[in-house]
């Protein structure tokens, strides 16, 4: 299709568009094709309040962004729905707020709105942020409880065994150890201090749903992801019979939380409420649950997925209900190259780090070192710095040397070519080569994403913009030396190739690439992957503005 440049209005080249170009027309006729599909449920984990949101948390965000953003952008008319919130009950909410001497509900409120403040400042797009403590969501939590209790899947029983606080959970004898350097033995899996607990409460009978969960990751590949974990998960299944789960505790013990209906001397284990929540979010109980629900990517950290994995699978098969397609479980990220702790006092700030370098140089970073999902990753200021340089100067001063006056004075002086004319030039040489990545790039990027993998998509854009560099250093359409039409070539190839990875990018940066599109001038009905194919899409009027907050792009190439 034609590439304009400059042009007064866009109807007239649409128009004409529509008249010569089959493609397009295509294009535009077909965008609302994917208006049956079901809408895509994505979720983060909800998030304890019980101290500031750190690292860890930013990245099941940017996480679950990347492709609640990346699905608006392949299925325009798709309904996205986003949710993510705050994990308020619970023993280790009950004692952060003693321990300041405050009401759970007055620790809640503030910490919860830090949370919000977090996805709004890092340019989430969520679309609904759910809180435990919210009376919609208690309203679910008893009607699952009423529905197994109906099944006679809930009976009173009695547990001894430990349980940690800080990681509300129950180990078995085999699963704590004790060391030397601590008074309290402790959690063998997170180093958590754990306590005995002798008591009576409520259970699920988790135990009959061995053989259903077995079978479901066995026939289901893509339930969770890296594979690694669902195979470790089938072992477990295969090798240890389950125990019934304890889904709640003795009021005296736990105040804070929903109380069992019908007994109120006991209140329900905070798993069994958090897990509610993505029910909750999708308005559970009432009767529209069928069209949002299953989700269709779960993030979680690799700490939480046995929560997700058993626990919350047995409650949805025990409701009839569908499971979520994948679990995408994430490694952690540590501080020198240990566990983020506040004792150690490594806690990384992510307000702190997102003021420092810019909303999308950490998220930039987040995707590129952690994007593979596998092994922790050490956060480090120096690596951020040195990625953050990276997408600056490949895609910020790319673009400034673009649209340097220089540029503009010697591409206007010669006659103007259209893309297809240019398409046609069979370019060779380092032209020839990015043209040929470039026309792979939309391919490559929705296989990897299809595949969850988050970091190669990623590398696979930062591939074309390194080849883009090179050439056009190697062309240098600045240089009075380069012949006027070699200087045209480059530039429309490399207006090209911004408008193709500007589309691609706005998952990852959403600012940097909208504040790159809106300077290209491309149309917003042009900003999806159907037009991230090479010709198919066009630039209007160029603007050179900075694309970045922070640090200045510095304009270099010899201009
Ligand atoms: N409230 C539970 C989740 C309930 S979901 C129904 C919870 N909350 S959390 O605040 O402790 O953790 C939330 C998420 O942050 C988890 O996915 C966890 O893995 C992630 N992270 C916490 N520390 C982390 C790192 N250091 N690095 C990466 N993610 C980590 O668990």
């Amino acid at each position: 299709m034609l590439f304009c440049r400059k042009i007064p209005t866009r109807t007239p080249i649409y128009n004409s568009c529509r008249s010569r170009l089959p493609a397009l027309c295509r294009f535009l006729s077909t965008a609302t094709d994917t208006s049956t599909s079901k809408p895509f449920y994505i979720t983060t984990p909800i998030f304890y309040p019980n101290a500031a949101p750190h690292i860890g948390h930013l990245y099941s965000l940017v996480t679950a962004d990347i492709f609640a953003r990346f699905t608006r952008i392949s299925e325009p008319d798709r309904l996205v729905h986003f949710l993510t919130g705050t994990d308020e009950h619970g023993l280790k909410i009950q004692k952060a707020a003693k321990d300041r001497g405050i009401e759970p509900s007055v620790l809640c409120d503030a910490l919860s709105e830090q949370f919000r403040r977090l996805g709004n400042r890092a340019n989430i797009s969520s679309t609904v942020f759910l809180r435990t403590t919210e009376a919609r969501h208690r309203e679910a939590v008893e009607h699952v409880w009423r529905t197994l209790t109906a099944q006679d899947l809930i009976y009173k029983g009695t547990y001894s065994g430990w349980y940690s606080i800080s990681d509300e959970c129950f180990y078995t004898d085999s699963q704590i150890t004790h060391l030397p350097s601590s008074l309290t033995p402790v959690s063998i899996e997170t180093g958590s201090a754990v306590e005995w607990s002798s008591e009576s409460n409520y259970k699920f009978r988790l135990s009959s749903f061995q053989e259903r969960l077995l079978d479901y990751y066995t026939t289901n590949p893509k339930s969770i992801y890296p594979s690694a974990h669902r195979e470790r998960l089938i072992q477990t299944l295969k090798d240890e019979p389950l125990d019934d789960l304890s889904i709640s505790r003795p009021r005296e013990r736990l105040t804070w939380g929903i109380p069992v209906p019908g007994d109120m001397s006991h209140t329900m284990y905070v798993w069994f409420d958090a897990l509610t929540v993505y029910l909750t979010g999708v308005g559970f109980p009432a009767e529209q649950q069928g069209s949002l629900w299953p989700p269709n990517i779960q993030v979680i950290g690799k700490d939480i997925v046995r929560f997700h994995a058993l626990y919350l699978p047995a409650m949805l098969l025990a409701m009839g209900m569908p499971l979520s397609h994948t679990l995408l479980a994430h490694a952690h990220w540590t501080a020198q190259q240990r566990k983020m702790s506040k004792s150690i006092g490594n806690v990384a700030d992510p307000f702190d780090a997102m003021d420092t370098w810019g909303v999308d140089a950490v998220r930039f970073y987040m995707a590129r070192v952690g994007g593979r999902f596998r092994d922790d990753v050490d956060w480090s200021p120096e690596q951020l710095e040195k990625h953050a340089d990276e997408i600056r100067s490949l895609l910020g001063n790319f673009f400034l040397r673009i649209t340097s006056r220089t540029i503009q004075k010697r591409v206007v002086s010669v006659p103007q070519l259209t893309f297809v004319q240019l398409l046609d030039q069979s370019l060779n040489g380092p032209n020839g080569d990015v043209l040929s990545s470039l026309r792979n790039l939309k391919g490559r990027v929705e296989q990897c994403m299809e595949k969850f993998e988050v970091g190669d998509a990623l590398d696979a854009i930062i591939l074309v913009l390194r080849e883009a560099n090179g050439a056009l250093t190697h062309t240098a359409p600045w240089s009075i030396q380069s012949p006027p039409e070699a200087a045209q070539v480059s530039y429309l190839l490399s207006l090209e190739v911004l408008r193709v990875t500007g589309i691609c990018l706005q998952p990852f940066i959403p600012e940097a690439a909208r504040n790159l599109l809106d300077a290209l001038g491309v149309p917003k009905a042009e900003r999806n992957m159907d037009a991230a194919a090479v010709g198919k899409g066009s630039v209007g009027e160029v603007k050179g503005v900075k694309l970045f907050e922070g640090k200045r792009e510095i304009a270099s190439g010899g201009q």
